[in-house]
């Protein structure tokens, strides 16, 4: 280990030049921006704190950062998620000081993230909140040196209010996860195939015929649910909201309590971002051979502890990324991804053309920040809307597609309040 990075096997370093080139390709916003950064430096003297899923597309982020003048520090934000090679990458070619091995334990994913807080940053991007929280719990010290941040996830995002209310939060944070293009786009249709591709890829299931329960009706959840039923499943859907529950029935979804939905399932899929959606209770009215899978950001959406508890003996990676779980009797549950966020884990999160998005996006949400921190309140701010409209822009543009532009009469009517538009 240097002392500016901790990766698996710093000789997978070319391997992971291959897979960072291949999200290139589908990246033409971020390279688009990545380009004018070389020019603009809009982070010239500037460090930055990243925890972030350790994968080629952030890798593509991590060099558009570092071409605007940014000193980029990466931990990994998922302790599975790492993909060692793209780590290895990023270290030898020096574009950032890295701390992320594929599979470490808890310690090490926290020592990880210290090690990057450790580096005193001006400037902080979180995926799900735990850099942010250490900050603040652990080095009040940093604190004042920092001068905004950036939250990718609704699960962090969500948290970063609860700290901006009980007036804990010390700086600005862009809520890149409520943005509309990462609702509509990168939740709702890549959660929702990068999903059932990690149960695939670890399973090896048949999706058409099954019975797929999908705990959670918000952009992810739908989206999960519309490509299960695309592939042909029938799909319940599990709610508290009861806006959200009746959405869901008029979409044609059956809606159930989970304690109903139980025995029905052989798939089950949790998007809520709360906890003990599945629970002891639960996990006894299943059937045998049952898969149980998660896709929110945290491994709490599962009670994997009652699970262990349950179980009679546990039968550890039977197929990559799948533990069985034996119960009384011989009913066999299945495990994915060790309740962690399952398209992560078990494929490779949001397609690189969607992280072209989101995190164009959260390049220029970060530009600026770094331009205007000081006029913004310590509190989760939303990402400017001239931002997603141009990084849409780019994007129609690189696909080669033209929209139609609203006339001036047509402005004119949008804008006023009477019938006939004065
Ligand atoms: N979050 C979801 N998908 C991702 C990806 N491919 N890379 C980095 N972060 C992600």
């Amino acid at each position: 280990m240097s002392d500016l990075w901790d990766v698996a096997d710093i000789g997978l370093a070319d391997a992971g030049e291959e897979r960072i080139a291949w999200a290139e390709r589908e990246s033409p916003v971020l390279c688009m921006i990545r380009d004018r950064f070389l020019s603009e430096r809009p982070f010239d003297g500037l460090t930055v704190a990243a925890c972030l899923q350790v994968t080629a597309e952030t890798a593509v982020l991590t060099r558009a950062l570092r071409c605007g003048g940014a000193q980029v520090w990466l931990a990994a934000s998922n302790p599975l998620s790492t993909q060692d090679d793209v780590a290895a990458a990023l270290a030898a070619s020096g574009s950032a000081a890295v701390f992320a091995r594929q599979g470490v334990d808890i310690d090490t994913y926290y020592r990880h993230i210290r090690q990057v807080i450790g580096a005193q940053p001006d400037l902080v991007i979180d995926d799900g909140g735990d850099l942010v929280d250490l900050l603040h719990a652990e080095r009040p010290d940093c604190l004042t040196r920092v001068i905004a941040g950036c939250e990718f996830t609704a699960s962090g995002i969500t948290r970063m209010r609860r700290m901006a209310a009980a007036g804990v939060l010390a700086f600005p944070v862009a809520g890149l996860g409520e943005t509309q293009l990462m609702r509509v786009v990168g939740n709702t249709c890549a959660t929702g195939q990068s999903v059932i591709d990690g149960i695939v890829r670890a399973t090896n299931m048949l999706i058409a015929g099954a019975t797929v329960v999908v705990a959670g009706f918000g952009p992810c959840g739908q989206g999960i649910a519309s490509r299960a039923r695309g592939f042909g499943a029938e799909v319940i859907i599990t709610e508290t909201d009861p806006v959200r529950a009746l959405s869901a029935v008029l979409q044609g979804y059956r809606v159930l309590p989970m304690l109903a939905a139980a025995p029905f399932g052989d798939l089950f899929i949790t998007a809520t971002g709360s906890r003990d959606v599945i629970s002891k209770d639960e996990l006894t009215l299943m059937r045998d051979g049952v898969i149980l899978a998660n896709a929110g950001h945290f491994d709490v959406e599962i009670d994997i502890r009652a699970l262990a508890d349950a179980a009679d003996a546990v039968r550890h990676h039977v197929r990559p990324h799948t533990d069985e779980y034996v119960l009384a009797g011989g009913r066999r549950l299945r495990l994915l991804a060790e309740g962690r966020v399952v398209n992560l884990v078990a494929a490779e999160g949001h397609p690189a053309s969607v992280m072209d998005l989101s995190f164009a996006c959260q390049a220029l949400a970060l530009a600026w920040l770094a331009a205007n921190a000081t006029s913004l309140e310590p509190a989760v701010h939303e990402v400017p809307a001239a931002i997603e409209v141009e990084v849409a822009n780019l994007k129609l543009a690189a696909l080669g597609l033209e929209i139609d532009a609203s006339t001036p009469a047509q402005q004119d009517y949008l804008s006023s309040w009477g019938r006939d538009g004065h």
